[in-house]
């Protein structure tokens, strides 16, 4: 939540790549967006309410002087989006500016503290005490980096935390707390930013910042020293795999569009995971007493659908809890024994890191699965398993769901062939329908995707819609009502097909809409109860099936056709597509944005 984005470069104007960068960033917030540069000992400074692009219309933001500036795009928490709460904020001489993402805790006593001193504040924001701290402590004589590193040491809460002033021109100074960070370095210029995409087209090689540490960057280079004591640290460059290509639309209207036509490549490329990686894994699940599953929206659907392969592939059972309610569920009944597996495409999701956080103080062993190098989750994680979607920038996460699946799912037989609960010719078998997946999912976006369109032109202005699936398929169907909530704002709601009948089924009526995820596995003939259930109460059914399901069609009003003999634990892959085309098509034909859906950002760091 929030994009940020520094940079400092020997010359030419920095304006128009801090707004370019701010762009690429924009998934992460977007009701309010400001940059400022320093140029001949001045700030210069144009925020206001609004998108990027609709700031820009207003304000023009690349016409700023100067080679160094900063930049920042809201998702607000502390005082609503107006020009005034957009960051960057400024100390009282309008010579310090600061952009921040996370909360300040104890902002309001630090606040009274400051007022009291005659600091005048002009937001409602929790960030704007930095500035005026910041402004104390330089005035008592120190360097920039010495007076982040005070503030650090008073404020509490999450932060990432970018900072700069005319008083020592030249460089920019960020620190992080729970936050992300990521310094980008080329020859002349350096960069800091929230995430990966905003520098990717100046440079591939990336150093990482971590808790506790702030860095002071210049046109030279990094020096990156630990909070605590001052000392150096020294950390090596990281070339990025990612390329500037994958975070442009390509040619696509919107990147959730682009990120679902990827999703072949993005199976394609997690397949190739190393198998020592996904034996390690294997490893830790097996020596563990209980495995707890962890996760959030998404991500723990992906983690349902992963539970019932490592049951059906694996024969073991782990218990799927949202990471938001873990601690609130498990109390202290953990122990060394146990393995929590936190599934985070970002890795950076405060729920699940203060989950895994609770886990550990109990001695639990971790593994990761992220999509993101060096995100926080794999500093904290024992083992990570990293998913190859590259940079996914559409806010209502896909392709990151279906390398989740495709992870677990080899991981699952990971487990298997360590423990033999398999036979090896089946693991083999279940490997080989893994490796034609991509090319599934590639037939099942072609032959679906002027359909889901058709769809969306019927069904758009349905005041609700029911998702129903059995067993993984509730999965699919709970992935499928996210989706379409998230990015069209219909209320959908997605069930067990065995609940349904115990309460949900009072809602239908005449032509009340009803997706069935109906592969043609164990679950099939109750699936079809449950149809002729909705049906005599009048439901419109849309059924996602076999392409030869000739019975289901018949029961249908509605359906979309995936290729038949789809290996039942990993149904999920093919059979959520049509979802989420749909969601996409129901977006577009109500006139909204799919990739900036209202309300959310891509990853959520607060609590
Ligand atoms: C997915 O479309 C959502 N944007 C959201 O539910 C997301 O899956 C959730 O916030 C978890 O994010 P993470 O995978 O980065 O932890």
């Amino acid at each position: 939540m929030c994009g940020i984005i520094g940079v400092v470069q020997k010359r030419g104007q920095v304006a128009p790549f801090l707004h370019q960068a701010l762009k690429r960033l924009e998934y992460r917030g977007y009701d309010s967006v400001g940059m400022t540069t320093i140029s001949s000992g001045h700030l210069h400074m144009k925020k206001d309410k609004g998108k990027i692009e609709e700031v820009h219309k207003k304000l023009n933001l690349d016409e700023m002087p100067g080679s160094i500036g900063i930049g920042h795009t809201r998702w607000a928490t502390h005082g609503a989006p107006s020009q005034y709460n957009a960051h960057p904020h400024f100390d009282c001489s309008n010579e310090i500016a600061v952009v921040h993402n996370g909360v300040i805790d104890n902002f309001l006593e630090l606040r009274e503290e400051l007022g009291s001193k005659g600091h005048k504040f002009s937001s409602e924001t929790d960030t704007e005490v930095i500035p005026h701290m910041l402004e104390d402590y330089i005035l008592d004589g120190m360097s920039l980096t010495e007076a982040l590193t005070e503030v650090t040491h008073r404020i509490e809460g999450t932060y990432a935390i970018v900072a700069m002033t005319t008083k020592q021109d030249g460089k920019i100074v960020c620190t992080r707390d729970g936050n992300p960070l990521v310094i980008g370095k080329r020859e002349g210029a350096t960069y800091v930013s929230s995430d990966i995409p905003a520098f990717l087209p100046m440079t591939k090689d990336m150093i990482l910042l971590l808790d506790g540490e702030v860095a002071t960057l210049t046109t030279d280079g990094v020096e990156i020293r630990k909070l605590s004591n001052g000392a150096e640290v020294e950390r090596e460059t990281i070339e990025i795999s990612w390329t500037a290509d994958q975070a442009q639309k390509g040619g696509f209207p919107h990147f959730m569009l682009k990120e679902i036509h990827e999703q072949p490549d993005a199976i394609r490329n997690t397949l190739r995971l190393r198998p020592e990686v996904l034996q390690e894994a294997a490893k830790l699940i097996h020596e563990a007493k209980r495995v707890y599953f962890l996760a959030m929206g998404t991500s723990g659907y992906a983690a349902i659908a992963g539970k019932h392969m490592f049951a059906s592939l694996a024969g073991i059972l782990p218990d799927f809890e949202l990471a938001s309610d873990f601690s609130d569920t498990v109390y202290n009944a953990l122990s060394e024994k146990d393995c929590v597996v936190a599934i985070t495409q970002s890795g950076e999701t405060t729920d699940t890191m203060m989950a895994v956080k609770y886990a550990k103080t109990f001695g639990v062993r971790v593994i990761a699965l992220t999509n993101v190098v060096g995100s926080s989750i794999t500093r904290i994680a024992d083992h990570t398993v990293i998913t190859q979607a590259g940079p996914e920038i559409g806010v209502a996460a896909t392709k990151t769901f279906m390398v989740q699946l495709t992870a677990l799912a080899q991981m699952a037989l990971a487990l298997s062939e360590l423990t033999g609960f398999l036979d090896n010719k089946v693991i083999e078998a279940k490997r080989r329908f893994l490796e034609a997946m991509p090319d599934i999912v590639s037939e099942v976006i072609s032959r679906n995707e002027e359909r889901a369109r058709r769809l969306a032109g019927l069904l758009y202005d349905q005041p609700s819609l029911l998702f129903l699936g059995r067993g993984i398929s509730q999965a699919t169907a709970e992935e499928g009502a996210l989706k379409l909530k998230e990015i069209s704002y219909n209320h959908a709601e997605a069930y067990s097909a065995g609940q349904s009948k115990h309460g949900p089924i009072a809602l239908v009526q005449d032509d009340y809409p009803v997706f069935f995820i109906a592969p043609r596995d164990e679950t099939r003939n109750r699936i079809i109860g449950n149809i002729m259930e909705m049906k005599a109460r009048g439901a419109s059914i849309i059924s996602v099936i076999e392409r030869s399901d000739e019975e289901l069609k018949g029961l249908s009003d509605h359906w979309f056709a995936i290729p038949d003999g789809i290996e039942p634990e990993f149904s999920t892959m093919p059979y959520v597509v049509p979802l989420q085309l749909f969601s996409y098509y129901m977006a577009r034909r109500k006139g909204f944005d799919p990739d900036k859906p209202r309300n959310l950002a891509k990853s959520v760091t607060v609590l």
